[in-house]
């Protein structure tokens, strides 16, 4: 049987002064956060995932959203160079924590790529270009990962801190997608289903073999899911998403 394990971080006290890109900063409860991070710790146990969870970073804002700082094959684990300087630091404990698990590769200056531009869709490997993110990066994925039969993409984003803000994987040929911020047409032999327009954030779910995780927050985009028969476990992110956080960012998923 498949083992699921999921490394997860505690929210830093200094999560107010995380990054932001397209969101104005507003105040972040930080009880409430690291309530509902526990609910999500939670809810992947409740689907048998193990979490190991790491203590937090006080002094790294953004270090909760561990997604960003690695990419997880079942043959290794890249260590990504995120595009924000802030958040480079954060790959160190994470590395110490894969390294019993995969053979561990290394995006090289000046390549910059975060976990949430990163899309795995089977054997192939969709990766946004946006402000994290660039053509280095990607070429160096390319290379690391042909030999095990990947094709890596680079996509066009707008709009959009994320590749994974813009589009996730929510069934085993389905896409949910905002169509304003990434083309379907970069995803051929995908089917969509397309976020409500009154949602352009709700893009982002988090799938776990055949379970999926998604938010309370998108009523109009759940609906949609439930009409292709697509049933989540829903847990509240409202807090994280303050600080430009979303479903996948707040683990690294692995089959041991
Ligand atoms: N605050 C999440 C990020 O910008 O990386």
């Amino acid at each position: 049987m498949t083992r699921w394990i999921a490394i997860t971080r505690a929210v830093s006290g200094s999560i107010a002064d995380c990054e932001l890109t397209f969101l104005e900063r507003t105040p972040i409860d930080l009880e409430n956060a690291r309530r509902q991070h526990h609910d999500y710790e939670a809810a992947l146990r409740s689907l048998g995932v193990e979490v190991l969870s790491l203590p937090e970073e006080p002094h790294l804002p953004d270090a909760v959203f561990v997604e960003d700082v690695a990419i997880l094959l079942d043959e290794c684990a890249i260590l990504t160079r995120p595009g924000a300087e802030s958040r480079r630091p954060e790959s160190e404990s994470i590395s110490r924590a894969l390294a019993p698990y995969r053979k561990l590769l290394r995006i090289q200056a000046p390549g910059t790529v975060d976990g949430g531009d990163v899309l795995v869709v089977g054997r192939q490997i969709f990766v946004g270009v946006t402000s994290r993110s660039n053509r280095s990066a990607i070429e160096q994925m390319q290379t690391f990962l042909a030999p095990f039969g990947y094709s890596v993409s680079a996509i066009p984003v707008r709009g959009c801190l994320h590749l994974k803000s813009a589009v996730t994987q929510v069934a085993q040929a389905t896409l949910l997608i905002n169509p304003d911020w990434v083309e379907r047409k970069n995803f051929p032999g995908m089917q969509f289903i397309e976020v409500d327009p009154s949602e352009p954030n709700a893009a982002n779910a988090l799938l776990v073999g055949e379970k999926l995780l998604y938010q309370p927050a998108y009523p109009r985009t759940l609906s949609r899911l439930a009409a292709a028969d697509i049933h989540p476990l829903l847990v509240d992110q409202s807090e994280l998403a303050k600080a430009e956080g979303a479903l996948t960012c707040c683990s690294l998923i692995f089959k041991e």
